[in-house]
C-alpha cells in the first residue's frame, strides 16, 4: 500500500454502469478524505444514487474498483458494505413502519441472547444509536407514528449504530424543516469531527454551502468535476451541473414581475372561516383565475392540511367553500377532481407514483379515473399524452413504457406533475413540486407555472423554498401554528416580510 493509497479514506475509481437502454454511470471517479463532508451534485438522473449503490452493493457494477482506507473492497449487499464500514440512509427511506422504532434501528443485526432476540439489548442499543442523532423516542413505538423527519434521523441512526468510517446520505433533508436541517447538521459536525466521512447528496444549494467541505459534480453518468466549496461561487457550481447557462431562470424572474402588477383576477376558490380543528383554525383564502397564491410557512405550519380539506380528502368542520361562484363542499377528492381541482402531494413515495406502472400509465392514471373505466383512453391517446409531457417537462427516460421505479427520484415526481397537468385543472393545487428536483428542472418548473397561470388556471402553491414563492406568487398567504397570520401581495413580498410574518415579529415594511 503506497502512502498516496491511504491518504484518502474512500477511492473509487473508474466506475460504470449501465442499465438497459442507460448508461448511468461512465468510468466515474470518486474520492472521499477522512473527516469531511463531501457533496455529490448532479441534475435529476445523473447517477448519483446509482453510484452509491453500486458502491454499497445493492447493484452489480460493470466496471472500475473501491478502495476505503487503501484496501480494494466489493460489497455484494448493504450489509456487505456496512460490515466493511459503509453505512448508508438511502433517498427512500427503507423502513418498516409498523415495526417499533428498536427494531428497525437493530433490523437484520438484533442482539441474540439463548438463540432468541434480546430485545432489552436491542432497546438500550436504539436508544444509545438516537442518543447519537440527539433524539429521545420511546422506542417500542411503531415507525409509522412518528413524522418522515423523526423516520429519517432514525434511518440515520441505524446508519450509526454500526462501527462506520463512511456515512452516505442520499438527499436526507428533503422532508425536514429549517430547524431539524440545522439539527442534523449538528450531528454530522460532530461526526465529521470525530474523522468520519460523510457523502451526502442533495439539491439544496444552501445546505451545500453550510456543510459540505468539498463537491463533486456528475452530469449524464459522468464526472466533471471536484471541487473545494469555498472556491467555487453557486453560479459556477450551478452552471456545471447543468452544463448550460441559466438565462432561463431570469426569463421567469422578468415574467413575474409584470404579473404582478396585473389587475385583480376574478375569483375562483374562495373559503370563509373554512377550517378543520387540530388541522387548520378557520381562515379566509382567495384564488384568482390566472393567479398564483402561495402558501408560506414552517413544516407543521398548516399549509398541506389546508390543501387537504380544500380537496376533500379531509373533511372541513367550519365556514365555507365557494368555487366558480357556487358554494361546494367536497365529499371526496374524487369529488374535487370531478370539479376541475388537482393536486400534487409532497410525499411521492407515499402518495404518489405507482412504482411498477410504466411512465405513460403513471401519467394517465387520473385522468383515466376521471373519464371513468367504462370509457377508456385509446393506447395511441395515452402515448401523445405520455409523449407530451415527457418532452415539456424534460422527464429523462428511454421512453414512455418504461417502469417507473426506474427513474431517478426527481424525474419519478415530474411523472407525479405530469399526471395533475395532463387534468388540464381549473385549480391546480402544488404542494412543495419542486423537492429533490434539480436547479434546472426547478426553473422549468417555475416557467411551467407562469405558462398556466397566463392560460386562466388559479394555482394554489406551497413551497418551503421563500425565493420561489417571493418570484412565483402574486400574493402570499402565511400560517403559523396552523392558522393563518397574515398576507402579502404585490410589491409587499420578498423573503424578509414572509420570514417575518412567520416569526411573528413586527416588521414594518
Ligand atoms: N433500476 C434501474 N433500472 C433502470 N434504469 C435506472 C435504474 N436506476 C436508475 N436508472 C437510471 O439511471 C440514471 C441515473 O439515475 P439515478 O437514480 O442515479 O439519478 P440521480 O442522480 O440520483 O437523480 P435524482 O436527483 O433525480 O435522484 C437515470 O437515467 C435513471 O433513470
Ligand atoms: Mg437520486
Amino acid at each position: 500500500m503506497t502512502l498516496e493509497a491511504s491518504a484518502s479514506l474512500l477511492e473509487i475509481r473508474g466506475l460504470s454502469k449501465s442499465f438497459p437502454g442507460v448508461k448511468a454511470l461512465e468510468g466515474v471517479d470518486f474520492t472521499v478524505r477522512r473527516g469531511e463532508v463531501h457533496a455529490l451534485m448532479g441534475e435529476n438522473g445523473a447517477g448519483k444514487s446509482t453510484l452509491i449503490k453500486v458502491l454499497t452493493g445493492v447493484y452489480p457494477r460493470d466496471g472500475g474498483t473501491f478502495r476505503l482506507d487503501g484496501v480494494a473492497i466489493a460489497p455484494r449487499s448493504t450489509k456487505d458494505a456496512e460490515s466493511v464500514g459503509i453505512s448508508t440512509v438511502y433517498q427512500e427511506v427503507n423502513l418498516i413502519p409498523h415495526l417499533s422504532v428498536a427494531e428497525n434501528i437493530c433490523l437484520g443485526r438484533q442482539p441474540m441472547r439463548w438463540g432468541m432476540i434480546d430485545w432489552r439489548a436491542m432497546a438500550r442499543r436504539a436508544e444509545a444509536a438516537l442518543a447519537r442523532v440527539d433524539l429521545k423516542l420511546d422506542v417500542h413505538q411503531p415507525l409509522a407514528s412518528h413524522s418522515i423527519a423523526i423516520q429519517q434521523l432514525t434511518a440515520l441512526a441505524r446508519a450509526l449504530d454500526v462501527e462506520a468510517k463512511l456515512l452516505i446520505l442520499d438527499e436526507p433533508t428533503s422532508s425536514l424543516d429549517a430547524k431539524e436541517v440545522e439539527e442534523l447538521f449538528q450531528v454530522l459536525r460532530k461526526l465529521r469531527a470525530q474523522g468520519m466521512g460523510i457523502v451526502i447528496v442533495t439539491h439544496f444549494l444552501d445546505q451545500v454551502y453550510a456543510i459540505a467541505d468539498r463537491i463533486t459534480v456528475l452530469r449524464d453518468g459522468r464526472l466533471v468535476g471536484e471541487y473545494e466549496t469555498a472556491k467555487l461561487p453557486r453560479v459556477e457550481l450551478v452552471s456545471r451541473m447543468v452544463g448550460r447557462e441559466l438565462t432561463k431562470m431570469k426569463a421567469v424572474e422578468r415574467g413575474t414581475e409584470a404579473a404582478r402588477h396585473a389587475p385583480a383576477p376574478e375569483v375562483l376558490l374562495e373559503l370563509r372561516q373554512f377550517g378543520r380543528p387540530g388541522s387548520i383554525a378557520p381562515l379566509d383564502l382567495t384564488v384568482g383565475q390566472g393567479e398564483v397564491v402561495g402558501l408560506a410557512g414552517l413544516l407543521g405550519s398548516g399549509r398541506t392540511e389546508t390543501a387537504r380539506i380544500i380537496f376533500g380528502i379531509d373533511r372541513a368542520r367550519s365556514g365555507e367553500m365557494w368555487l366558480g361562484g357556487k358554494k361546494t363542499a367536497f365529499r371526496s377528492p374524487r369529488h374535487a377532481i370531478q370539479e376541475g381541482l388537482a393536486f400534487t402531494p409532497e410525499n411521492r413515495k407515499v402518495e404518489g407514483v405507482i412504482p411498477h406502472l410504466s411512465v405513460r400509465e403513471n401519467i394517465i392514471l387520473a385522468l383515466q379515473a376521471r373519464a371513468g373505466l367504462l370509457r377508456p383512453i385509446s393506447r395511441k391517446r395515452q402515448g401523445e399524452i405520455a409523449d407530451e409531457f415527457i418532452k415539456l417537462l424534460g422527464i429523462s427516460t428511454p421512453g414512455p413504457e418504461q417502469a417507473v421505479m426506474n427513474l431517478s427520484g426527481g424525474n419519478q415526481q415530474k411523472v407525479l406533475l405530469a399526471r395533475w397537468l395532463a387534468m388540464q385543472p381549473r385549480l391546480l393545487i402544488l404542494d412543495e413540486p419542486t423537492r429533490g428536483i434539480d436547479v434546472g428542472a426547478k426553473a422549468e418548473i417555475e416557467k411551467l407555472v407562469q405558462s398556466l397561470r397566463e392560460k386562466g388556471m388559479a394555482i394554489l402553491f406551497i413551497s418551503s423554498e421563500l425565493e420561489e414563492v417571493v418570484r412565483g406568487c402574486q400574493r402570499v398567504v402565511v400560517l403559523r401554528d396552523r392558522a393563518k397570520v397574515g398576507e402579502l401581495a404585490g410589491d409587499a413580498i420578498s423573503e424578509e416580510a414572509i420570514l417575518h410574518t412567520i416569526a411573528g415579529s413586527s416588521h414594518a415594511r
